[in-house]
């Protein structure tokens, strides 16, 4: 039996000095010193053992117990601190890298420019006023001189709606002006006003989605003129896009407007030398205009004789993107956080 312990004690103390990890420490532990263990195994033949000799067994076997603690404990300590080190190589972090800071929306681009469009008009005594999306036909098109199967339907792709409650025809007003004519028959001239707003048109490819923003503007009053109209339009372009740029007026067409214009502003970006993003024209086209059809103003009851008005409609869409150089129109329906968060 002496000779059994002291094997063991080689043996177990051999394993422990070789062993890789303390899981495997811990085998060994169970596998010398255990309920089931070695150790166990051979203290049962202790009955056959002269009683004299016995002492000196239970000696060698404490004996062994105690050496076989100290060493595990010393393999234990060095295991750890090897696993320690290879967890810090492998966890390493470098702290020098700059951090990723929490994404932080922001206003998106469109509904800024309606702040800033609505500053600026507000200030030259346009205060903003607004409208339904969902029209009636009359306000959309036929008090503005657009009357059923007139040709000039087809400038906008409609969506029509089932009819309302009434029975009169709806659609999803293609453009802000109908809140001209909402307007001018809840109030009675001096008016100045504009009319920030969604509208809808069945479009859609890489410069048109169905849905974008317009602001609509008009003045009526006795002996309002053209000059008047390009005056106010362009102390806005100044002021919106913060510099003195050409500005020319097209003659255009719209029914509800006459004369007609189309206002181009030098380009923003080439100054008038000629871009890509002016189509190498040196303008860009960011507005129309005109007076007021005197048509109009009869159908909603205004003295034609006594009043004139001028109005206008602008892309806030495109001005936004103009502004912020924002060059692709589907960023501005992407909700991405980092193109929300961007501020030009
Ligand atoms: N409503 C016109 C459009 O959507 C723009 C416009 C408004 C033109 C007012 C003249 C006067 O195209």
């Amino acid at each position: 039996m002496h000779e059994l312990l002291a094997q063991l004690k080689r043996t177990a103390l051999a394993e422990l000095e070789s062993a890789t990890s303390p899981g495997e420490l811990e085998g060994i532990r169970v596998k010398t010193l255990g309920k089931k263990g070695a150790l166990t195994q051979i203290l049962r033949g202790l009955g056959q053992v002269p009683e004299g000799e016995r002492p000196a067994i239970g000696a060698l076997a404490n004996e062994l117990k105690s050496a076989f603690e100290v060493v595990f404990a010393r393999c234990e300590k060095e295991l750890k601190k090897h696993e320690l080190a290879a967890r810090l190589d492998r966890e390493w972090v470098d702290i020098t890298l700059p951090g990723r800071p929490r994404p932080s929306g922001g206003v998106h681009p469109v509904t800024r420019a309606f702040g800033e469009i609505i500053a600026i008009f507000t200030a030259m005594g346009f205060p903003p006023a607004s409208g339904p999306e969902v029209e009636s036909d009359w306000h959309n098109f036929e008090a503005l001189n657009i009357p059923p199967d007139h040709p000039a339907r087809e400038m906008h792709d409609t969506f029509y709606l089932p009819p309302g409650p009434g029975g009169g025809k709806r659609l999803l007003r293609t453009h802000t002006s109908p809140v001209q004519i909402r307007v001018m028959l809840e109030r009675k001239p001096p008016l100045r006003v504009i009319a920030p707003g969604r509208v809808f048109r069945c479009d859609s490819d890489l410069t048109h989605t169905p849905m974008f923003h317009q602001v609509e503007g008009f003045m009526v009053d006795e002996g309002v003129n053209f000059g008047q109209l390009k005056g106010v339009l362009e102390v806005f372009l100044t002021r919106f896009f913060e510099r003195s740029l050409p500005v020319r007026f097209r003659p255009s067409f719209f029914p509800f407007t006459e004369p007609s214009a189309e206002v181009d502003m030098g380009c923003l970006f080439c100054e008038g030398s000629g871009c890509r993003i002016c189509k190498r024209t040196g303008w860009l086209e960011v507005l129309g205009c005109g007076m007021i059809h005197p048509a109009v103003l009869a159908n909603v009851g205004i003295d034609r004789e006594r009043y004139s008005g001028f109005a206008f409609g602008m892309g806030a869409d495109r001005l936004a993107m103009l502004k912020y150089g924002i060059t692709d129109l589907r960023a501005m329906f992407d909700n991405d956080v980092r193109f929300l968060g961007r501020q030009a």
